[in-house]
């Protein structure tokens, strides 16, 4: 389908002169894990940081986008695999727009997030795995999501009824049911430093 009869309208305001206006470099800060494993609240917690330093955030949330962009997807992975798809094309958008972009979708299936990864030049792409035991999360149950998963009422549920793989070689991974918000927090602005997107003065 894609490619026929388009022809790419070249940007007159580069990735680049926009970086520059910013004084950051843009990327995409990929957070991944089981529900309730912290990938949204640390997300926010990162951007609000990232916001009082004067930088250009945004944060894409599965339990949002699935209200707006992706309302027409279930949980099969045929569909999670598509949720991820476009989630990564509007990531990359965000992207070229000069913006750091954190994303916090399950997103269980390596195979997409590396398309993902594929999508965008060596090093725009920073996986962050929350890592967090199912029983933990399961456990804590913010959304009460689990007991009725375990009750047969929600069908392929992440973790009871669905897969979730782990990163293999993910950029940070961060011990999310051991640690507090404000330390993985930390731990995310390090590498955002150490890997040149933001500059903080010491
Ligand atoms: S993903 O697998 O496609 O990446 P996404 O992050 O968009 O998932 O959405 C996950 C959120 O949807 C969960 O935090 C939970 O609130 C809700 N949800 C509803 N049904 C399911 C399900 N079957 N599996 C996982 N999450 C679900």
């Amino acid at each position: 389908m894609s490619g026929k009869n388009l022809v790419w309208h070249q940007a007159t305001v580069s990735r680049e002169a926009r970086q520059r206006q910013n004084g950051h470099k843009s990327a995409i800060v990929w957070f991944t894990g089981l529900s309730g494993s912290g990938k949204s609240t640390l997300a926010h917690a990162v951007e609000d940081r990232l916001h009082k330093i004067g930088c250009r955030t945004f944060v894409l949330d599965g339990d949002n986008v699935r209200h707006g962009l992706c309302s027409d997807l279930t949980f099969s992975n045929r569909d999670r695999e598509e949720n991820i798809r476009r989630v990564g094309e509007a990531a990359k958008l965000f992207l070229e727009g000069g913006v750091i972009v954190l994303t916090a979708f399950i997103s269980p299936f390596r195979s997409d997030r590396e398309r993902v990864r594929n999508l965008v030049l060596h090093g725009d792409f920073m996986e962050v795995f929350c890592k967090c035991s199912l029983e933990i999360c399961e456990r804590r149950d913010v959304k009460g999501m689990y007991k009725k998963a375990r009750e047969g009422k929600i069908p392929e549920f992440t973790g009871i009824s669905s897969p979730y793989e782990e990163p293999l070689n993910p950029e940070l991974s961060l011990e999310t049911g051991n640690l507090s918000v404000e330390e993985s927090v930390s731990r995310v602005i390090d590498m955002l430093t150490e890997r040149g997107v933001i500059n903080i003065p010491s």
